[in-house]
């Protein structure tokens, strides 16, 4: 190791993440995805950008396997998980939030912090040790996502931007590698926009790869790396932030011109 790399505290790109190779896929004559083949890298923060219905969150369906792409493939790391189970995909490391927050209104902030790493029915069965060790892991995720104060509220009685905060983690409960946030940002306060901002910054910094999709330009232009640009179901330019909002192409997708 090079005395540059001892003293860098920036995470070491290890190579592929996530690759996908001609991912199609249709819902009766509407083309979500038209063969969509993107590489996203280790280590960085990648964002997914496009105009409403470009295909992104489809996109993050199949790879995480909660739909099954017509035709095309995904590997992780390596490893093809074109047909793997959700529950597979999550075990290889990959972890995702959803565009519309996914949170168990009615139970408690930590009941939904365990309920993120296993069923509830396993989760009676078993003995309270194990429930232990989980509930000082999710108190100090709680503490990290700044709604530790909050952990015997129900989750409905959060602001939005909270539930956003609960629900990542509730993502970071099963300590992905690979964290997928489906805007991250979309209907959240700028003051706690801020703090998702600054978590991804830090779990960045500590070797966690982001592919996120967002609306919210400043934050994507801030936060990224690399960025992908879809449009129709499919990448049409793709590099770091300061190329890809000069590029005319972008303009075209977004504004139809
Ligand atoms: N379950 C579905 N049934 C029918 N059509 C669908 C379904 N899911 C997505 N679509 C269509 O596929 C296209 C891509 O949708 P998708 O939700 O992936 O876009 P998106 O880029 O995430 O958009 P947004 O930025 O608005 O979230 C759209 O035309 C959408 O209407
Ligand atoms: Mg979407």
């Amino acid at each position: 190791m090079t005395q540059t790399q001892q003293e860098s505290s920036a995470p070491v790109s290890t190579g592929r993440s996530l690759e996908t190779n001609g991912l199609r896929k249709s819902y009766g004559g509407v083309t979500a995805l038209d063969g969509a083949s993107v590489t996203f890298q280790d280590g960085k923060v990648n964002a997914l950008i496009g105009p409403n219905g470009s295909g992104k969150t489809t996109f993050f369906n199949c790879v995480t396997g909660m739909i099954r792409a017509d035709e095309g493939t995904t590997t992780f790391r390596g490893t093809d998980i074109t047909t793997a189970s959700p529950h597979r995909i999550a075990r290889q490391g990959i972890g995702r939030s959803f565009q519309l927050c996914r949170i168990f209104p009615r139970m408690t902030v930590m009941e939904n912090m365990l309920a993120a790493v296993r069923p509830q029915s396993v989760w009676k069965m078993l003995g309270s040790a194990r429930d232990a060790a989980d509930q000082e892991r999710a108190r100090e995720l709680l503490a990290r996502v700044g709604i530790d104060h909050l952990e015997h509220a129900e989750a409905r009685d959060l602001s939005y931007g909270q539930q956003k905060l609960l629900e990542l983690g509730g993502v970071l409960m099963a300590d992905p590698d690979t964290i997928m946030l489906d805007e991250p940002a979309g209907g959240v306060n700028p003051a706690l926009i801020d703090r998702i901002a600054n978590l991804i910054r830090s779990l960045n910094a500590e070797g966690k790869t982001f592919i996120v999709v967002e609306h919210n330009m400043e934050l994507v232009m801030s936060l990224s790396d690399h960025v992908v640009v879809f449009d129709r179901g499919r990448p049409i330019c793709e590099g770091p932030p300061s190329l890809v909002q000069n590029d005319p192409r972008v303009l075209e997708a977004y504004l139809g011109i």
